[in-house]
Parts: C-alpha cells; structure tokens; sequence
C-alpha cells in the first residue's frame, strides 16, 4: 500500500483509458470483453478516487473519433455505458458523486441521452466527487464550439473582439466552472494525448503507463498518484521561485 499525502494530492485527474481491445485480443476474446472489464476499471478507480477525496475525476470514454469504430462496436459500448450509469446510480448517491457528461452529447442515441440526463438530474445535490464523462468529445471540436459560442456573443454586441481573455474562452468550453486537469494519465503506453482537453492540458502532468485499461486497479493508480506528488510542478516559474514561494506561504 502506498503512502498519499492528502495535501499534494491532485484535484482534477482526467484519464485516456486505452487497451480495452488489445486486453482482449491477448485473451483471444473479442473486443466488447475487453469494454466490459474496462468497465471494473472505472467503477474500481471512480471508488477509489472518492475515497481519497479527489474532487474531480474525467474519463476520456468515448471520443468524436470513436464513430468510425463498427456499428457493433458502438452499439455494445453505448449498451454498456447505459448499463453502467443504471446500476451505479445507487452507489453514486451513497457516496456523494455528482455526475456530468461533456461533449457533443446530441450525437448519442436518445435512449443513452435520457439516461445520462437522469443521472445528472438525481446526481446534482451531490457534493463529494465529480465524476465527469467525455462522450462524443473532441477536444478540437469543443474549441470550435466554443469560438462559435463567442463570435456569437460578438454579433449580438454582448461583447468586443478586446474582451477574448482566457477567461472567456474557458467559460465558453464545455469543462466551464471545472478546474483544469492536474494530472492526466494514460494507459496502454500510448504517448499521444489523442485531441483530449487539448486547452485544459497547458500544464497538466502527463502519466503513461503501459498496463491496459482492463488492468488499470487500485495500485496502478495508487502509483500514479504518488508518481504526481513525486513531480515539482513549476508553471512556468524556476524550481528556486517554487521553493522560495513554498517557503513563504507554508510557513
Ligand atoms: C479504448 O480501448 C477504450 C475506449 C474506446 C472506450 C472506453 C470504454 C470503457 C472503458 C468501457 C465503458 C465505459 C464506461 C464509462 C462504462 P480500445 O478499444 O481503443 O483499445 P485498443 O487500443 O487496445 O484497441
């Protein structure tokens, strides 16, 4: 077991959950197997993130892209998301976990939409966790999105071409109002960051792990976190500022 310190814990840890297929594939099983087992994994590190009292938690589970997958393949992870929010729902509430799905949600089937929408209707008293989805997401998408929504704002005269901050154009993603991400992990020993969060991710530490999603567990996840507290995050300042400013205000 692995020793946290609560203090240097990240706030906002957003994952690419990958190597569901390839799981499979080493078990010559087929490819929804591998979706299915990835499911333990969320339903084991959403757990475990509320229990360590990690206020926000994204999971990268379907992406804009994944609509070339096959008409099977897209069927089955739809029918298994459905199943997945329908039996945790219960479990959310005892817990606290506030749910969220961002992306272009319009996209999915109606059934998967009303279901979402449920969810994060009887999920939004809740307090302790967020538990965010991307679904239909694409990071380059949602900049779209978002330029749209401004250049909008811009026509109606609500605001200047002098009022784009950064502020702005945050308010204006999808992930407005939510922190951006500390720490972002990726399994499968991709090294890409696969247009997720492509804005959010300015300083994020990235964690790349070659375990396969079906494999990602408790401990795995338990040696990123402590692989984070590990990391000096600098924000663009010198190592010797970052002390100094330490030294300052933890006095
Ligand atoms: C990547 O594995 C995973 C996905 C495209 C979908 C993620 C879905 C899940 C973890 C299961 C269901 C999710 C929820 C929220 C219940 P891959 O198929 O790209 O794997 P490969 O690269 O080895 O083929």
């Amino acid at each position: 077991m692995v020793d946290l310190i609560p203090e240097k814990l990240p706030k906002h840890v957003a994952i690419i959950m990958d190597g569901n297929g390839r799981w499979a594939k080493q078990r010559a099983m087929n490819r929804i197997r591998g979706h299915e087992e990835g499911a333990e994994s969320v339903r084991e590190i959403v757990r475990a993130t509320r229990q360590i009292g990690i206020p926000w938690l994204t999971l990268y589970a379907f992406s804009e892209e994944n609509w070339k997958r096959p008409r099977y393949e897209i069927g089955a992870l739809m029918k298994l998301l459905k199943r997945f929010l329908k039996a945790e729902l219960n479990e959310m509430m005892e817990n606290g976990i506030k749910f969220q799905a961002i992306g272009r949600i319009y996209k999915l089937p109606r059934d998967v939409q009303e279901v979402l929408q449920e969810t994060v209707k009887k999920t939004s008293p809740n307090r302790e966790t967020v538990l965010t989805l991307a679904l239909s997401y694409g990071g380059r998408q949602e900049m779209m999105d978002a330029m749209r929504a401004i250049a909008q704002k811009i026509e109606k005269g609500d605001v200047t071409s002098r009022d784009i901050t950064e502020e702005l154009i945050a308010e204006n993603l999808y992930t407005a109002g939510m922190p951006d991400p500390d720490l972002l992990i990726r399994t499968s020993g991709e090294c890409r960051v696969s247009n997720f969060f492509l804005w959010q991710m300015a300083y994020t530490e990235i964690y790349m792990t070659p375990t396969l999603w079906p494999d990602f567990r408790r401990e795995e996840y338990f040696k990123a976190l402590e692989e984070y507290e590990r990391r000096e995050r600098r924000f663009g300042a010198t190592g010797d500022q970052v002390a100094d400013a330490k030294s300052r205000w933890d006095l």
